[in-house]
């Protein structure tokens, strides 16, 4: 696991975003996996930044999404699908039939659609970058604790926690109580993770993700059982990382160090 503790959160969104940015040069036909979250916000704005300064191209590129809540008002500006065309879609030149989001009021029954979305994955050749980030419960996607570490992509609940959490953000909406997401082994089988985390909140659902021992009541410390993950984090969420000198000679020989599809 490459772990980059960056000066701060903005260089954290840039470094993220560069390395995305030069996957979608190598293969312009990247399929990337986006997560929503605030954690990302300054990825995806970084993003549009080079897509206007470097003439970034998503036209070719293949979206998916982690996860999506069920029951919201439809067209509700609370939805992922809301999210990703706010601080992406709307600005970059992706073509509408390579966006693949998961919906939260699918037609037809809900196992169906979870298994079409499996399929589609699988026959549009697998993920080559999933981005993700973490809940302050080590939640993955929306893969809460004691989720499987082979669960595929299916309807779960919200925990306590993290609808607590959400409840910030939605204001009058109300939180709701399920959702759809990849499962963790979904996830486990794109070609490489990039995940971020930045602030003090983060601090200790990092520290047990990559450092302890690997649990289903962490989520997140599946990605000790992947072969290419990267890391990105600010020093608040490093705070509590035992081996930080070791990941900081990393950092410094990053470009070597770095999975292939993202050199
Ligand atoms: C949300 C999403 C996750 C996201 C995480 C962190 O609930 N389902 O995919 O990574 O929680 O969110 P934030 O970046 O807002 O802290």
């Amino acid at each position: 696991m490459l772990v980059v503790i960056t000066d701060t959160i903005e260089q954290g969104h840039q470094t993220a975003a560069s390395l995305v940015g030069q996957a979608i040069k190598k293969n312009p036909t990247l399929r990337l996996g986006l997560a929503a979250g605030n954690t990302s916000i300054g990825l995806y704005q970084s993003l549009v930044a080079l897509h206007r300064s470097m003439h970034l191209d998503f036209s070719a590129v293949e979206f998916f999404s982690l996860d999506e809540f069920i029951g919201l008002p439809s067209g509700s500006s609370m939805s992922y699908e809301a999210f990703f065309h706010q601080h992406l879609f709307r600005h970059v030149n992706a073509d509408p039939a390579h966006v693949h989001l998961l919906k939260g009021e699918p037609q037809g029954d809900i196992i169906s659609y979870c298994d079409s979305y499996e399929r589609l994955i699988h026959d549009q050749g697998g993920i080559d970058v999933q981005l993700l980030g973490i809940g302050i419960n080590g939640h993955l996607a929306f893969n809460e604790p004691m989720s499987s570490f082979r669960s595929r992509t299916r309807m779960c609940l919200l925990s306590t926690d993290t609808r607590e959490k959400l409840s910030q953000t939605f204001n009058e909406t109300k939180v709701p109580e399920r959702a759809v997401t990849m499962g963790l082994g979904t996830i486990g089988e794109a070609q490489t993770l990039l995940m971020l985390a930045f602030g003090k909140e983060k601090a200790k659902p990092i520290a047990r993700a990559i450092e302890g021992p690997l649990t289903a009541e962490i989520p997140a410390s599946s990605i000790q059982l992947h072969q290419n993950v990267v890391v990105i984090l600010d020093p608040a969420a490093a705070r509590g990382l035992k081996y930080k000198s070791y990941y900081q000679q990393q950092s410094s020989h990053l470009s070597m160090l770095l999975p292939r599809n993202l050199m």
